[in-house]
Order: C-alpha cells, then structure tokens, then sequence
C-alpha cells in the first residue's frame, strides 16, 4: 500500500543555522524558508536525489511542533511521510487494522498541497507516520 519515502521531517530550534549545515558542511540543495501559518511551523526543503527532508520549526503560539522541541531542545526526527495513491482507500484499511488516525481522521491539505493524514506513533514502532496522496 505505501510507496515512496516522501520525506523526512526533523524538527530543529534554529532553522537557519540547520539550512547552514544541510548547505555547507552537507553540500546538499536547500530551499528558502517558508512560513505556513496554517500548519504552525515554517519549513525548508532539502531536495535529495531520492526523497526530501523536511526542517521544521514552530511558528506561532499553538505550533504541532512546539511539544516536541520541548522534549528534544537540540532537535530530532519528528515524522516520515510515505506516499500512497488513495489517502481515503489507506485510512480505511487502517482503521480497519486497528491503527489510529490523529484528529477526526480526515485527510488535510498539508504543506506541499496535498491531502495528508498522520498515524499514531505508538501503533508504529514509535513512528509518527505522516501519510500523502500523490
Ligand atoms: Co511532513
């Protein structure tokens, strides 16, 4: 049911510095920073020959990310996101399964524009797993 590893999300207290390293000392292709206040963070895209990393870092007072770097102040891996064909069609066989959506379970339009939902990670090996239709 999954295919592509979309990308990898880490979370990071200074996003400036983070596209600093990602640049520099990793020679890797970074994008400009974006803030999506509908989502509560601001994002850079790291484009890898083979999927993306995605930095984050909180933007606004009610952030999905704010706890996180709470608990990890140096930052860490937040999510992976995997792609799937039907969004609807992999929630249901979830839910059948067993596993939990986060939130009311339907998909939202995340950062790259696409329906999204995310799984919980205490059903996934520890994972937070961001689902994207593509
Ligand atoms: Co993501």
């Amino acid at each position: 049911m999954i295919g592509r590893l979309n990308h990898v999300a880490i979370v990071v207290p200074d996003l400036a510095s983070a596209m600093k390293m990602y640049s520099d000392t990793l020679g890797a292709k970074v994008s400009d920073m974006v803030d999506q206040p509908a989502h509560g963070v601001t994002t850079v895209f790291i484009d890898l020959p083979n999927t993306k990393i995605e930095l984050l870092r909180p933007l606004g007072d009610n952030s999905p990310v704010a706890n996180f770097l709470a608990r990890n102040p140096s930052g860490g891996i937040h999510h992976i996101c995997y792609e799937v064909e039907d969004i609807l069609a992999a929630r249901d066989r979830l839910v059948a399964a067993g596993a939990r959506v986060l939130g009311d379970g339907a998909p939202k339009i995340g950062a790259h524009n696409k329906p999204v939902l995310f799984l919980h990670p205490k059903d996934f090996c520890g994972t937070l797993i961001e689902l994207e239709q593509v």
